[in-house]
């Protein structure tokens, strides 16, 4: 019998009971990055996701761009993120922690009045989210190369807070304009040094992350996140296929347990026509697709194989209970974008599930 979303898949050697994950999504309901009760709750009731992949928790203070957001870096966010893990566990659902460092999406503000960092001192056009507002953002300072191997030791550090959380794994953001996608990018790398330049170079940051998280908790608790075409965060490259082909393949040989490839551009239109196929067919592993499907668009991917997974954002969101859902034909809540980000439970977990019957 073929695959579709509702059947199960292995990853890592962790038998899921289906196809769906749930995409990582911002919520800001993390005062003082500690995850709080509610956010135990929201993960909670949408443990039937085959996958639950967090919303993305900051690395180290440095890493942090938003207001409220969890980290993954210290002893109470630790404390914190297990009552999230034992709860989706209790639930029978399985969770990775996002690893987010977002460089120069930022903002002094957080700082302490210092420069957010990033690979070159480029600014990205847009503003910040602060605790005041927006304020535009600022020309970032250039990490210096000695500074390199901190970052790398920032996520290993966050990939063993993940394991203390008993997380079932993590997934490394290497997408959506944030510092990982900063270094493989040439509109925001232009380092001369080893960082910098050819695609091996500007790769070499994220490969040494990935074989660093790899090395402390093993390669089948780790997936990694791109996002070829999307032109958020006033990101852009000048070859993404080739850049992409070539971070597939790389990643591939650290034997990680899936590549997440936002398929999408969350700014409309895609900046270029990249072949998302191409990019699978250079990575072994799982491969999990996400942007804009649904019940029929992801079957029909799975059925011909062009993807193993497919991750949903919003509809997740606003239908905690979205597998059964789907298999059901049932109708679907809808989303209210006015409480994505921040407050408190009201458009976060009084998203009501179907009545059991
Ligand atoms: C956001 O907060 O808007 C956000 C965060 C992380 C992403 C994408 C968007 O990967």
């Amino acid at each position: 019998m073929s695959s579709d979303l509702f059947s199960p898949v292995y990853i890592g050697g962790s038998e899921l009971s289906n196809r769906m994950a749930m995409a990582p999504m911002t919520r800001n309901r993390a005062p003082e990055t500690i995850p709080t009760e509610l956010m135990v709750t929201y993960y909670a009731q949408r443990a039937a996701a085959g996958l639950i992949i967090t919303e993305g928790a900051q690395v180290s203070e440095q890493g942090i761009g938003y207001p409220a957001t969890p980290g993954i870096h210290n002893d109470a966010q630790v404390q914190g993120w297990k009552k999230v893990t034992g709860s989706v566990h209790a639930h029978g659902g399985h969770v990775f922690c996002q690893l987010w460092h977002c460089g120069r999406i930022s903002h002094p503000d957080y700082h302490g009045g210092a420069l957010p960092v990033a690979p070159s001192a480029i600014r990205a056009d847009g503003q910040a989210f602060t605790y005041e507002g927006l304020k535009d953002f600022v020309t970032p300072r250039a990490l210096e190369l000695t500074e390199i191997p901190g970052i790398v030791e920032q996520f290993r550090h966050a990939a063993t807070c993940a394991m203390q959380a008993d997380f079932d794994g993590v997934e490394i953001h290497a997408a959506n304009g944030y510092l990982l996608d900063q270094f493989l990018r040439d509109g925001t790398n232009q380092r001369n040094d080893a960082y910098g330049g050819s695609i091996g170079n500007r790769a070499r940051l994220l490969r040494e992350v990935t074989e660093a998280v790899v090395d402390e908790i093993g390669a089948g608790k780790v997936g990694v996140r791109i996002s070829p075409v999307n032109a958020f965060n006033d990101i852009r490259d000048s070859d993404p296929q080739t850049l992409f082909n070539h971070v597939a393949g790389m990643l591939g040989d650290t034997g990680i347990a899936y590549l997440h490839t936002v398929e999408v551009s969350m700014t409309g239109e895609p900046d270029a026509s990249v072949d998302m196929a191409e990019i699978r067919r250079h990575f072994p592993g799982i491969y999990m697709a996400n942007g804009g499907y649904d019940k029929t668009r992801g079957n029909a991917a799975i059925r011909e194989n062009r993807t193993d997974m497919v991750s949903f954002g919003v509809p997740f969101l606003s239908n905690p209970d979205l597998p059964r859902r789907l298999r059901q034909d049932a109708p679907l809540n809808e989303a209210d974008q006015a409480t994505f980000y921040g407050g408190d439970a009201h458009g976060y977990t009084d998203y009501p599930a179907l009545e059991a019957s």
